[in-house]
């Protein structure tokens, strides 16, 4: 269990004042400029240490990512740019709202940090449309850095210059997706670009550009000040430091919590959410990480840890660590059924796979919910979702493929049922 002395978000529920006189008594912005003073390689190589995966869903090793954007003396005169990914659009996750509502000014500091460590001048924080009062929140506070010298020029009398800038997006999820943020940034419509050339080399404006999760980028600032090795002492090895878990569903409380990587499952939801809808034993299914992910069965659930290898080995995922707890009144092919839905809607129909897919897997569950099908066709709903999977631009195609996937391993005895149950009241 994590100790107070360990969080990072003290004012996750937003109890504290927001604003930089509350930001300051937390301990934000103190010793900025010393930090600064140690240099870009100390900063990415104490980031290395703390073993931080980036926490927007694919847990990529931040420092290692940093120290992908040209150092120095490899500099070709092009700006490098800083990109804060506040899209949070992946259901079940309500996390970066909190960073961007509660604790703005953790954020714009970690944004100086991180810029310094990556040679950028400039961040930009791409919010999602939807969240009007996150977005005022964070516009105030960067005014509030500005006036107070904290960004700007010469930041935190660093000698570094640094700007931030916010942008709100239009509301699409796909704008979540690194490379179709950037897109959208531009000015252009939100649709992925192929890789390679990957933004550390050609990004934004078609110049060297790192993008990261709010919370990413919020928790830089702890890490350098307090020692790489202290992120790394928590959570589990490869799987270290705190998480924001985002709570929802059949449980008694619905909430975020902060804890340590690699958690029991259960004990998250017992403890922090009140548990499950009349009791563990009424517990049907998990979908542990954002609506991409494989949902889990009770019987997983009852041991499984909470981070990013545990989940890969029961054939799930960390995603973004938003738990969606479904009790036994769930009808899992409908709420599958459902997201096959959302990601038909949100697909952008670039590649073939997912344009045509998505909307051929939404149509064959919204039947198998009704049992309006046949059983051999389960084997081909999950052929055309192996098919989408891998075969895409993007992960898109991959996040609808997953639930499908998940729902057929764990539950195809129920899918069978259904139809042959529609079937047999058909005949009478
Ligand atoms: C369809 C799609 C939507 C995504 N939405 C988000 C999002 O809302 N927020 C986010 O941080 N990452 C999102 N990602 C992941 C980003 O592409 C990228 O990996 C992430 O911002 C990198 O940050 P990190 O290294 O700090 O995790 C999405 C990816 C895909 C494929
Ligand atoms: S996978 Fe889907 S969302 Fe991603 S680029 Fe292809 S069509 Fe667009």
């Amino acid at each position: 269990m994590l100790h107070d002395r360990d969080r990072i978000f003290t004012n996750l529920y937003g109890q504290h004042d927001w604003r930089l006189k509350g930001a300051l008594a937390r301990g934000v912005w103190d010793r900025t400029k010393d930090i600064i003073h140690k240099g870009r390689s100390w900063i990415i190589n104490e980031v290395k240490e703390s073993n931080l995966r980036g926490r927007g869903g694919a847990g990529f090793p931040t420092g290692l990512k940093w120290s992908f954007m040209p150092p120095d003396e490899k500099r070709d005169g092009r700006p490098h740019y800083l990109v804060v990914n506040a899209d949070e659009s992946e259901p079940g996750t309500c996390k970066d709202r909190d960073i961007l509502r509660y604790d703005p000014h953790r954020l714009i500091e970690g944004c100086l940090i991180a810029g310094f460590a990556m040679g950028a001048n400039t961040a930009y924080i791409y919010v999602r449309g939807e969240f009007y009062n996150e977005a005022s929140h964070l516009q105030i506070a960067i005014d509030e850095a500005y006036e107070a010298g904290l960004i700007g020029r010469n930041a935190c009398g660093s000698g570094w210059d640094f700007d931030v800038y916010l942008h709100r997006g239009a509301g699409a999820y796909i704008c979540g997706e690194e490379t179709a943020l950037l897109e959208s940034l531009e000015g252009k419509k939100g649709m992925p670009r192929l890789k390679p050339p990957f933004p550390a080399a050609c990004g934004l404006y078609g110049c060297p550009t790192t993008i990261n999760n709010v919370e990413t980028i919020a928790v830089t600032p702890e890490i350098v000040k307090r020692g790489g090795a202290w992120f790394a002492s928590l959570g589990r090895p490869n799987n270290t430091g705190t998480k924001i878990f985002c709570i929802s569903g059949h449980v008694n409380r619905p909430c975020n919590v902060e804890e340590e990587l690699g958690i029991p499952m259960k004990e998250l939801i017992e403890r922090y959410a009140g548990g499950v809808r009349g009791g563990w034993d009424n517990l049907k299914a998990v979908i542990p990480g954002g609506s991409s992910t494989p949902i889990l069965p009770k019987s997983i659930c009852d041991t499984v840890l909470m981070d990013f290898d545990s989940l890969r080995e029961a054939r799930s995922g960390l995603g973004t660590a938003g738990l969606i707890v479904m009790d036994k009144s769930t009808d899992v092919i409908e709420a599958i059924a459902r997201l096959a839905h959302f990601y038909k809607h949100e697909s952008c129909g670039q590649c073939t796979p997912c344009r045509e897919g998505t909307g051929w897997m939404w149509r064959v569950l919204t039947r198998m919910v009704r049992g309006e099908a046949e059983v051999e066709e389960i084997d081909r709903l999950l052929d055309v979702a192996n098919q989408i999977e891998g075969h895409t631009i993007c992960a898109l195609g991959d996040g609808a493929a997953w639930p499908v996937q998940g729902l057929i391993r764990h539950f195809r005895d129920e899918i069978e049922a259904r139809i042959l149950s529609a079937g047999r009241s058909k005949a009478a």
